[in-house]
């Protein structure tokens, strides 16, 4: 057994940290010439999916109908001071966060951005760096302008990319001296399933049409490419990585139809978009995956200079998102499915689940970074991880949260294992290290901090942050740099 106590298993300068996305925690919706995004079209609640699956949800914002708790998030907007000094305490050595692409281009096509947006992550930053803080920033986050769904039918739309771009530039000129680390697109692939956060599609513009889905794909690895040469151009140092949605994913059984489908199952679901992305050209598995979802290549706008760009322009880094593993089934009908972040999948018998169902499965991650590191031998960022959990608030004005604390200490020393066999992995910045909306079910009840935020589903609450026992905790993990777990 490796010897954690005595082992410095992390790299030195190792980046130790936390994560959220403006749309979930920042409040301000419409404050300091903001525009809508699509995440405050999307009500609270477990039916937030549902709702916009139906053929004809059009991205109304219906305030008598729903509750909308996006529009409030945690009042970070107002609190950030507050909140980036909780994160200093516990020793976080960067922070990731994204930029309201509507706070600074309020209908997403604008040409000129919106000055009083910018100021506000002029300030979110300073005060990170005050206290050394690196911010890692995500370009964008489930948070396109509404207008962009609206008026162009979101991102099948390639004129989006030159809206993209425009963003993209604004926000790396003004901080590229600031800010060294960058990624471009949350979660990119989670369109496989469910295109409407990242994609801005519904039933309405198309979203049950693969081509639709493929094409915006195409357009986003182009605005991504953009993004990469725009930060390269202004430092050639930068970090710009992609970011996807990785679940390990097993084969029910041993039979071959299992096996090949899982094996088809993370080429198009795991790999498909970072191969693009990394190697900079589409994979041999795009033919196939393409057929079997009906589309025809034909149909789809795809340019030489694109695919030139594509090639001259790969990411830096992978970050990628781990909760949870997957089970491919394809020989039995009936098996019990589990839930999980916007992927299903069969149920693992030797796994627990968490509140909300997701599989738990350390050794999991530990798996996905080597599939990975095998696959791109780039260097690797866990950039989302956690227990989306029910927590307590004691009568001592405490959260004793242990559940969460094994979770995270479980999954760290799988990234422990997976460094001693050889992956190169450059920080780990755990999901909603202050509690903050979810996104798949739009509740504040769904809790993955450090930090507990008094505020409830129906937004009661007086917002109080308070420090729960996970906090300390992972207080120490930094400090001894992941040896004291
Ligand atoms: C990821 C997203 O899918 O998982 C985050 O990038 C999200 O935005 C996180 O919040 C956890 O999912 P949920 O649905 O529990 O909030």
């Amino acid at each position: 057994m490796f010897d954690f106590k005595s082992s410095p298993v992390f790299a030195k300068d190792f980046l130790w940290g936390g994560a959220t996305a403006a749309n979930q925690l920042e409040g301000a919706w419409n404050q300091d010439g903001k525009g809508p995004s699509i995440a405050d079209a999307l009500p609270g609640g477990k039916q937030r999916f549902a709702i916009a699956s139906q053929p004809d949800f059009a991205w109304q914002i219906d305030e008598d109908k729903y509750h909308y708790p996006n529009h409030r998030g945690i009042e970070h907007y107002q609190r950030f001071k507050e909140d980036i000094k909780l994160f200093a305490e516990m020793g976080f050595k960067c922070y990731r966060f994204s930029i309201a692409w509507s706070r600074i281009f309020p209908q997403g096509d604008e040409t000129t951005p919106n000055e009083a947006g910018l100021k506000f992550y002029d300030q979110l930053i300073d005060e990170c760096l005050k206290y050394k803080i690196q911010p890692v920033i995500t370009i964008s986050h489930y948070e396109l302008p509404l207008n962009l769904a609206k008026k162009y039918g979101g991102w099948k739309n390639r004129q989006l990319i030159t809206f993209y771009e425009r963003f993209a530039k604004v926000v790396l000129e003004r901080y590229y001296q600031k800010v060294h680390y960058w990624m471009t697109f949350n979660e990119i692939n989670s369109a496989f399933h469910f295109p409407v956060m990242s994609q801005g599609l519904v039933p309405s513009s198309g979203s049950q049409d693969f081509t639709n889905v493929v094409q915006a794909w195409h357009n986003q690895f182009v605005a991504s490419a953009l993004a990469v040469k725009i930060g390269h151009q202004l430092n050639p140092d930068l970090q710009i990585g992609c970011m996807i949605l990785y679940a390990t994913s097993y084969a029910y059984d041993a039979d071959p139809k299992n096996q090949l489908a899982n094996l088809q199952q993370m080429q198009d679901f795991n790999f498909f978009c970072a191969d693009v992305q990394v190697r900079g050209e589409y994979p041999s598995s795009t033919a196939r995956m393409l057929h079997d979802h009906q589309v025809n290549p034909q149909d789809l706008e795809i340019t030489t200079e694109d695919l030139q760009l594509l090639k001259e322009n790969p990411v830096d880094y992978i970050g990628f998102s781990y909760y949870m593993s997957t089970v491919t089934d394809v020989t039995h009908q009936d098996a019990t499915k589990s839930a999980g972040n916007l992927i299903g999948g069969v149920s693992n018998p030797f796994l627990q689940t968490s509140d909300w169902g997701w599989q738990i499965d350390p050794t999991g991650l530990r798996i996905a970074l080597n599939q990975l590191y095998d696959r791109y031998q780039k260097p690797l960022f866990v950039v989302e991880n956690g227990l989306g959990a029910i927590d307590q608030l004691t009568a001592d004005g405490k959260v004793h949260d242990d559940y969460r604390i094994d979770y995270l200490r479980q999954h760290i020393r799988a990234m422990a294992g997976a460094v001693t066999d050889g992956v190169d992995l450059m920080g780990y910045t755990p999901w909603g290290c202050i509690d903050l909306v979810s996104a798949s079910t739009g509740q504040m009840s769904k809790r993955y901090g450090f930090i507990y935020v008094n505020l409830d589903d129906q937004g009661n609450g007086d917002l109080q942050r308070i420090r729960k026992d996970s906090f300390y905790w992972y207080q120490k993990v930094i400090q001894s740099n992941g040896s004291e777990i």
